[in-house]
């Protein structure tokens, strides 16, 4: 192998070197990240040889590892191969691709969908599809990065467009923002349906009524939402009792419906316009068969087993009142991704040791995924926890606490 590790000033290198943070946690036992999972069993997980219940996962309903699911895929396999090849624009559309659109596009109550590769890419490619020089992006202060990314790469393809950011779910500042734009000039509003790192819920009923009044489309991003919440599992709209329903409504695979992908629906001339526009899915390979007749299956399992979303927030409501009698911060979270709010990062680590250390599996999340001084545990939850698995980590997480100065 024939690397250097030496550098000198102006080698492009030297940053590399000089980033010890990474390394000094790692020799402190203090690293969280990139550890690597050997094994399932439910909701349990094999790291390091040892057994740890997950309580950070975002496999919500348990498909990931559905005997139906995995079979779905398996077969998919034999029959179609293990690739597409190529994009969905050029060799890489099957006949799957388009009945799973169809059948996501009935289950979002929407005209048309189209699939991605993956769920951050559906959010680049839609986001920088749609808007254009001279128009405007509205977008939450938390909403997740693959949307700011998407911004970003609307920017970078020209950079005349206006990018407004409002408080986290701050109504009245989103108000504000749109009376003082212009009447005429095209706007997209985006927000996640359930923020990934806090839990709440989008105020989908205000957000609709002021995007009527000021002429503006919403994009709505139902990552954590969809098998979450709403009385079947159907999200933020339903959460609302379909008070109100978003223009776009986008989600990914890779959480309740246990592969990986994403897809964004709408009226068909909207999907159709993004289908020619979107530069991740012109140029990048699409959804392999696996992926694909996993989603089927879980899109089938969601629809007739609605048991699966009451179970998961029924435990998602013990879990918060749980933390919350234990004496922890969990924000403004009404879902089953619940935080566990420290602030301080050094705290926030040796909290999370404690945890990993005593078999409970959550993630970390620091700054800049978080603001800063909102470091946090991100703890979530699937179906298919049992009783005794929360009771664990509640347990667990209260003796943590107290040892990390927390409680
Ligand atoms: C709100 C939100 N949108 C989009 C994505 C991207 O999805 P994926 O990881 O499936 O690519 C995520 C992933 O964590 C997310 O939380």
């Amino acid at each position: 192998m024939n690397t250097t590790t030496t550098t000198t000033r102006g080698d492009l290198f030297q940053k590399c070197h000089e980033f010890t943070e990474a390394t000094e946690a790692r020799s402190q036992g203090l690293y969280p990240y990139f550890r690597p999972i050997e094994g399932f069993s439910g909701a349990r997980i094999i790291s390091e040889g040892r057994e740890l219940i997950m309580a950070g996962s975002n496999n919500y309903l348990g498909l990931s590892l559905d005997p139906r699911v995995r079979e779905a895929a398996i077969d998919a396999v034999k029959v179609y191969g293990a690739s597409c090849s190529g994009s969905r624009f050029m060799n890489g559309t099957l006949k799957l691709h388009e009945e799973l659109e169809q059948r996501l596009a009935a289950f979002v109550g929407k005209p048309a969908a189209l699939c991605f590769t993956t769920g951050y890419q559906t959010n680049l490619g839609a986001i920088s599809a749609l808007v254009g020089r001279g128009e405007h992006i509205i977008t939450d202060k938390l909403n997740h990065a693959s949307i700011m990314d998407g911004i970003f790469m609307a920017l970078g393809m020209t950079r005349q467009i206006q990018v407004h950011r409002y408080k986290h779910n701050n109504i009245e500042q989103l108000e504000q923002i749109l009376q003082s734009l212009p009447a005429d000039e095209p706007k997209l509003l985006v927000t996640d349906g359930v923020f990934s790192m806090e839990g709440d819920i989008a105020r989908l009923p205000q957000m609709r009524e002021l995007a009527d009044r000021y002429g503006v489309r919403i994009y709505l991003d139902e990552a954590h939402a969809i098998g979450v919440i709403g009385a079947t599992g159907r999200g933020t709209v339903e959460h609302h009792d379909g008070a109100a329903m978003a223009d776009l409504v986008m989600c990914t695979f890779s959480k309740s419906f246990g592969s990986i992908g994403g897809f964004v629906a709408g009226d068909e001339a909207v999907v159709d316009f993004i289908k020619h526009f979107a530069r991740p899915l012109i140029f990048s390979a699409s959804m392999p068969p696996s992926n694909l007749a996993a989603v089927m299956k879980s899109l089938e399992i969601i629809e007739n087993e609605p048991e699966r979303v009451s179970r998961l927030q029924q435990i998602a409501a013990r879990m918060r009142r749980g933390f919350t009698e234990l004496g922890f911060d969990i924000g403004t979270s009404e879902t089953a991704v619940i935080p566990l709010i420290i602030g301080d990062n050094q705290k926030t680590f040796l909290f999370w040791k404690y945890l990993y250390e005593n078999g409970v599996y959550v993630n970390p999340v620091v700054s800049p995924a978080v603001p800063p001084n909102r470091a946090l545990i991100r703890t979530s939850y699937m179906a298919i926890h049992e009783d005794s698995d929360l009771d664990r980590v509640l347990e667990v997480s209260a003796a943590g606490g107290k040892a990390a100065g927390i409680l």
